[in-house]
């Protein structure tokens, strides 16, 4: 059976029992409802730790005033059964009390790479990403991190981060996984209905028109972003936050596709913010990007 932790303490016991067994440690970060993509990171991290860690804590700190904090789905039985499926040993479920005691006034902040894409659109976001992804990294102090694609931006944060701070712990990175028709699987896809579920096919089917445009060798970036944006904006129910390409490195705005690029893009369906995206890499640039391994080699 998966053992579930509530408290930072049993969490700890737990891990320095593995430590002593002399056991490997892989965490999973997630703010819980998990579908596929989700799982093909715990499936990862058991194929690459001996034990593994799923943390399904849903974040006050990295929602806005108007985020949908309140009304974010959550449902730990199937949540287990999902970890349990894919090998996972225990899930850290603490509530916001005991990873915010009364009093807490340390936070972890970033600049520069935080200020770009879903940073200009959510001001306080990685803020808050930061201080509960370094939080779990010292309650936890795992090994291994495992971290999806899908949000590319906070992945090459949280590389970032663990670069600046010393954190001990490898960060990395998986990639997205899609429904069949193309669209990212997400937590929020669940608040889609019938109809939105159907327009929400403009954001895989933008980024499958901007990743052939690139791979077949178009530098603008302009020229890029406008064939996107235009099949974006044939959906009445879509509503552009961003359709930017930036720099892999620095996240800040391009004109003309060289090296690492990440091209993003965030969506309003209707009430519901998606997210999706591609990363070009020129094998001359390969050398100097932040990004993990894993993206290297599957974008090439
Ligand atoms: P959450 O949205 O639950 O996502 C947890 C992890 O699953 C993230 O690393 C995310 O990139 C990955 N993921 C989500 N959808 C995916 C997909 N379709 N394919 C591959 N990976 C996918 O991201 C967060 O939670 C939080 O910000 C967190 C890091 C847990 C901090 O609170």
């Amino acid at each position: 059976m998966i053992i579930i932790a509530k408290t930072i303490k049993e969490v700890r016991a737990a891990v320095k029992q593995w430590r002593r067994e002399g056991h490997s440690v892989g965490l999973v970060p997630t703010m819980g409802y998990l579908h596929e993509g989700h799982q093909s990171l715990v499936e990862r991290a058991a194929a690459e730790n001996d034990r593994v860690v799923v943390s399904i804590f849903v974040n006050p700190m990295q929602f806005g005033p108007k985020e949908d904090l309140a009304s974010y789905p959550r449902d730990l039985e199937r949540d287990s059964e999902m970890c349990e499926e894919k090998g996972a040993h225990l899930i850290f479920h603490p509530e916001p009390g005991e990873m915010y005691e009364e009093g807490f006034c340390s936070f972890v902040d970033m600049t520069g790479l935080t200020e770009e894409l879903c940073g200009l659109s959510r001001p306080t976001h990685f803020w808050g990403v930061c201080t509960v992804v370094s939080k779990l990294f010292n309650i936890i102090q795992a090994d291994k991190a495992y971290f999806g694609e899908k949000d590319a931006q906070q992945l090459a944060v949280i590389c970032r981060m663990v670069k600046d701070l010393n954190i001990d712990v490898e960060v990395i990175g998986c990639p997205i996984v899609r429904e069949v028709d193309g669209l990212a699987k997400s937590s929020r896809n669940t608040y889609l209905s019938k109809e939105e579920r159907q327009a929400a096919l403009c954001l895989s089917q933008a980024v499958a028109i901007g990743r052939k445009m690139a791979e077949d060798g178009e530098k603008s970036a302009d020229a890029i972003l406008d064939a996107m944006k235009a099949r974006i904006e044939t959906e009445p129910l879509a509503r552009i936050d961003y359709v930017k390409m930036v720099s892999a490195e620095t996240m800040q705005q391009i004109e003309t596709v060289t090296g690492s690029v990440l091209c993003a893009l965030a969506v309003f369906i209707g009430q519901t913010r998606l997210i999706d995206n591609f990363i070009t890499i020129q094998p001359s640039a390969e050398s100097q990007h932040n990004f993990p391994r894993s993206l290297r080699e599957k974008r090439r």
